[in-house]
């Protein structure tokens, strides 16, 4: 019986780190974490398109140095991987959100800070240091209700919005509805009780089912947007070109292909099969983010030869936080740093801008 509560479990290992998540976190929450929707096809297809690929690595490339640095919407960041929104996680762990981002500032990674956070986004940015902080938005049911989010979030430090796209309603989520997760009871926002989840259901009417309102918007809501705030648009959930162009045109300056880990619709294609065709219909107009089972930091260089700006991580993080809270965290993001600095020094490229097609065979 050595092992206290406040021992940190000296995880090593990305195994390791999710064992020691697992054995800390309660049971519906986890399964919350690592479900996905439906037969979960697509959370494991973006694992499979990872394995799919080979790295050609380059012999004598007289790589001197190792620079993992870059810049994200023209802020600076340590690596070229950032941590995805995720909800609820004081949940997750005591230190909840505010663990999170003080151990991403600290390591200067990007973080992105879910609308359904159990802190307030206020308590989250005062517990950030300088590094850079992006708010993921959930429309709400009345766009002034919207507007509060995105100025409350202007007014605390965020450098851009994060629209989340593929969200019209909560995905079909067996693992989560055995558990009851958020579905028995509504789990509590930190950002005030008047804000809502997506999570709620359609409304039977007659013969056709109601969605909430703000399911009903379409590609004007960038242009709502841009009109009452100047910080940059991001769009989360792109998986088609034609939807990537659509972003650019509305004035969005990044797009996050997602497919929310796998979570809403079972079937979606797994997001680095569809970047390349992404990357070359955005053609520079924009940067290109990808998340969804990226794992090691050889995911990430994967998905950066194939033209991704940055690569988002959604479940490890939550393993890290519910292992040992903002310390777990800010030990995962040193791990996954020293292997990033490995990969690339046994890949023969020295920055993230060395990193091109040819190095990865698909
Ligand atoms: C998410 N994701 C998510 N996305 C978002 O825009 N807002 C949110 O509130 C959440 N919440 C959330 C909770 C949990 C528990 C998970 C696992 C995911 C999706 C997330 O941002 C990201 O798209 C995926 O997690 C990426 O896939 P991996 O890295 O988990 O495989
Ligand atoms: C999820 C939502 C809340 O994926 O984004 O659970």
């Amino acid at each position: 019986m050595s092992t206290s509560d406040s021992a940190s479990p000296a995880f090593r290992t990305l195994a390791e780190l999710e064992r020691a998540g697992a054995a800390r976190v309660p049971s519906a929450v986890w399964d919350y974490i690592q479900g996905g929707a439906g037969e979960e096809r697509t959370r494991a297809a973006n694992r499979e398109a990872f394995h799919r690929c080979a790295l050609l690595p380059k012999l004598l490339a007289g790589v001197e140095r190792i620079d993992p640095t870059t810049t994200f919407l023209g802020s600076s960041v340590a690596v070229p991987f950032f941590l995805a929104p995720t909800a609820y996680q004081g949940q997750v762990h005591a230190d909840g959100e505010p663990g999170t981002f003080a151990a991403a500032s600290e390591a200067g990674v990007l973080a992105v800070l879910s609308s359904l956070s159990s802190f307030s986004l206020e308590a989250t940015a005062q517990a950030s240091g300088e590094s850079p902080r992006w708010f993921q938005l959930y429309l709400q049911p009345e766009f002034s209700r919207t507007v509060e989010l995105v100025q409350r979030a202007e007014r605390a430090g965020f450098r851009a919005l994060v629209l989340t796209a593929d969200v019209p309603l909560l995905g079909v989520r067996d693992r989560q509805a055995q558990e009851g997760f958020g579905i028995d009871a509504p789990v509590p926002l930190g950002n005030g009780p008047e804000f809502v989840s997506p999570a709620r259901g359609p409304t039977r009417e007659g013969t056709s089912y109601r969605l909430r309102a703000e399911a009903a918007s379409d590609w004007g809501v960038l242009g709502k947007l841009r009109s009452v705030t100047r910080l940059p648009l991001v769009v989360k959930g792109v998986l088609r070109r034609d939807d990537a162009r659509r972003a650019v045109d509305g004035g969005a300056q990044g797009i996050i292909v997602s497919n929310h880990g796998g979570r809403q619709l079972d079937g979606a294609p797994a997001t680095l099969d569809v970047l390349p065709g992404i990357v070359e219909e955005v053609g520079g107009r924009a940067e290109v983010f990808l998340d969804g089972g990226v794992r090691r930091a050889t995911d990430v260089l994967i998905a950066l030869a194939l033209g991704a700006r940055g690569v988002g991580i959604g479940r490890p993080v939550l393993w890290a936080l519910g292992a040992d809270g903002g310390a777990g965290v800010a030990r995962y993001l040193r791990l996954l740093t020293a292997e990033l600095v490995n990969s690339m020094a046994q890949l023969g490229v020295s920055t993230p801008a060395d990193l091109r097609p040819d190095l990865v065979r698909g």
